[in-house]
């Protein structure tokens, strides 16, 4: 087993000091072109791979941002990863992701490691509504941008979406198509997008009651025992509104599935509109995200004040929620 490259094999190999090629790697401008030139082949040649925690110790953190989601296997946090990467890597910074799974030891534990790995910055959307954790963070000198959720404090930036509107825009929908009885399954009422998608859908009643069904979890199984536990206690109402379209799609199945008409008997609307929504067997009405934005933006407000501490101005960013017809509703 060979002893990986070392800068002093570079070094030999290109026939320049030990100092030198850390200054190629380092302080490139310190170096002229043709030596540059010498230790760039030698690199290649050798197959160098630099150590990544020396750099680190160097610099006391590494060109790595940390992004904690609540849930890896939900479409929405897909498409905010890929907007957080496009702008990470374009400005030459990796990104470690971590999924807390909504539960809030998980994310204390993730958090931790990503502290250890020294990350610059943080991308969170939290768990739960304890800002405790991330003022951790920010007492280690580590970067925090709130994402899918409004900042706990002004001094902090937060990207989200205007969730109350957003239920008030998908009730005020059914109502629209003749809507009496109207239901709202949501996956834990400690999660904040569920909490604001309910204010608004109870502000669309003006009083009237809104059925309310919490699961455990916001996913297409969770949606189906939804729609299996209504079935059963025999009052469906005429229109449903999930607070996600995972939730939605497992709605559907679990409708269809017995027989009960989307939207004839049983209107129904979901909220993120995922890729699945419109490439469900009833094309699924929902609530539009901004979802590759609120990544792309979230990480330009923590690499500004990563990279320009001196003069990033904080901001709090709430996007609005769009309407998106489709066959689920009347
Ligand atoms: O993570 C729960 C939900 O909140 C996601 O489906 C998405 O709607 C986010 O805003």
């Amino acid at each position: 087993m060979h002893s990986p490259v070392g800068i002093r094999d570079v070094a030999e190999h290109a026939g320049v000091s030990p100092g030198t090629v850390s200054n190629v790697l380092n302080r490139p401008e310190k170096v002229s072109a043709a030596t540059r030139a010498k230790v760039e082949a030698a690199v290649r040649e050798l197959g160098f791979v630099r150590h990544g925690s020396a750099a680190t110790l160097r610099a006391g953190h590494s060109k790595t941002i940390g992004l904690s989601v609540i849930d890896i296997g939900n479409p929405f946090f897909t498409d905010v990863t890929a907007g957080v990467e496009e702008v990470a890597s374009d400005l030459g910074y990796a990104v470690i992701l971590s999924n807390s799974a909504g539960s809030r030891t998980k994310e204390e534990r993730n958090l931790l490691v990503l502290a250890e790995q020294r990350v610059r910055g943080v991308l969170i959307t939290p768990s739960d509504e304890d800002p405790t954790r991330l003022d951790r963070l920010r007492e280690r000198g580590i970067m925090v941008v709130l994402v899918d959720h409004p900042a706990h404090r002004p001094d902090q930036c937060s990207v989200a979406v205007n969730d109350i509107a957003g239920g008030t825009t998908a009730v005020t929908h059914l109502r629209s198509g003749g809507a009496t009885s109207i239901a709202y399954v949501t996956g834990p009422l400690t999660i904040r997008q569920c909490i604001d998608r309910r204010a608004g859908a109870e502000r669309a009643l003006g009083g009237a009651e809104l059925r309310v069904i919490e699961m455990a979890a916001m996913t297409p199984r969770a949606g189906q025992q939804a729609a299996a536990k209504m079935i059963a206690e025999g009052d469906l109402p005429d229109a449903i509104f999930c607070a996600n379209d995972l939730l939605a799609l497992g709605m559907l199945r679990g409708l269809t599935h017995a027989g009960i008409r989307v939207p004839d008997d049983v209107a129904l609307i979901g909220y993120d509109d995922i890729d699945f929504a419109a490439a469900s067997a009833v094309s699924l009405t929902s609530i539009r995200q901004p979802t590759h934005q609120l990544g792309r933006v979230a990480t330009e407000l923590l690499l500004d004040e990563c990279d320009h501490p001196d003069t990033h101005a904080h901001q709090q960013i709430m996007f609005q929620p769009e309407l998106v017809i489709r066959e689920s509703t009347r």
